[in-house]
């Protein structure tokens, strides 16, 4: 993908600005990265979904699980995909409090957001953005800024949360979760976290709403279509289940909480074949 130029992150004062997915999380997760548009569109989105705030908070909790977990374990790298804004205890500032010289490669496709990340994390040593398609896993494996800043013959914990639901077409999200799997060092973490309407026919109607301009609209997938996804690789802790309520000593959630709305893994790579 062209690289982004840091004009391209968008004031208060344009008047153009349509909604940001990213900035809109944030505002969510109380942050202080959102402007009136994102505010605005935040009211429309409540109105055909009031458990939004609740749903990325839930994806927040998943990640900030996994990470303490990784971080427990040794991992002192990660990637994650589908990265929005490095705000409110982010991958990189939750993982520094275990492992201060943590290192962290965000990815991104939207060109504000990366723009926006970029200014936030100026001068952040070991911490950067690469704009690109999650989906597109030997792209973003081949990067110099996953290159530069991650040692890929080491583990490393690659989260994918709140973001394979953007990637519509169902071989394409499979083949992406493989790819990254297996491209890692032994020890390396693989965390997914995944709208689901099982359960929660409510989050059809954000589906379907009127995005504003973004093309987010998410896809919607049931647990038996991600049961498969990971075949083959160590599961960590209860294995598939409610994202939110993830725990490492693996209590099992089971399947009546898929009402949380967020369907979630935890995988090892524990030897060179998987
Ligand atoms: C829900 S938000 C951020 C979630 C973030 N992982 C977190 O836990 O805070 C999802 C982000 O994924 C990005 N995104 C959506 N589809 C993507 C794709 N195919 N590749 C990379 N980023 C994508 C959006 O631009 C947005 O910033």
């Amino acid at each position: 993908m062209n690289d982004v130029d840091p004009a391209e992150e968008i004031g208060e004062d344009d008047e153009e600005t349509p909604p940001n997915m990213a900035r809109v999380f944030d505002m969510y997760l109380g942050g202080s990265e959102h402007l009136e548009v994102d505010r605005e569109f935040a009211v429309e989105v409540d109105a055909v979904l009031p458990g939004m705030g609740a749903l990325c908070r839930g994806h927040r909790r998943f990640s900030a699980a996994v990470v303490d977990h990784w971080c427990a374990e040794g991992i002192d790298q990660f990637l994650e995909l589908g990265s929005g804004l490095p705000t409110v205890d982010h991958v990189h500032t939750r993982a520094r409090r275990v492992h201060p010289r943590a290192r962290v490669a965000y990815v991104d496709r939207d060109r504000r957001t990366v723009a926006h990340a970029r200014r936030l994390l100026a001068g952040e040593d070991g911490v950067a953005v690469l704009h690109a398609d999650a989906g597109d896993a030997a792209a973003v494996l081949a990067a110099p800024e996953v290159r530069d800043v991650l040692d890929l013959a080491r583990p490393v914990g690659v989260l994918a949360v709140g973001v394979l639901h953007y990637v519509h077409d169902d071989a394409a999200a499979v083949e992406a979760v493989r790819t990254y799997a297996a491209a890692l060092a032994p020890g390396s973490g693989l965390a997914v976290s995944h709208l689901t309407s099982a359960a929660r026919p409510d989050l059809h109607a954000w589906a379907t709403m009127n995005h504003g301009g973004w093309s987010y609209a998410p896809r919607l997938r049931d647990p038996e279509d991600m049961a498969p996804w990971l075949d083959g690789f160590a599961l960590v802790g209860p294995g598939w289940g409610s994202a939110p309520d993830w725990r490492a000593d693996g209590t099992v959630p089971g399947a009546d909480v898929t009402g949380s709305g967020l369907w979630g893994v935890v995988a090892r790579r524990t030897s060179a074949r998987g």
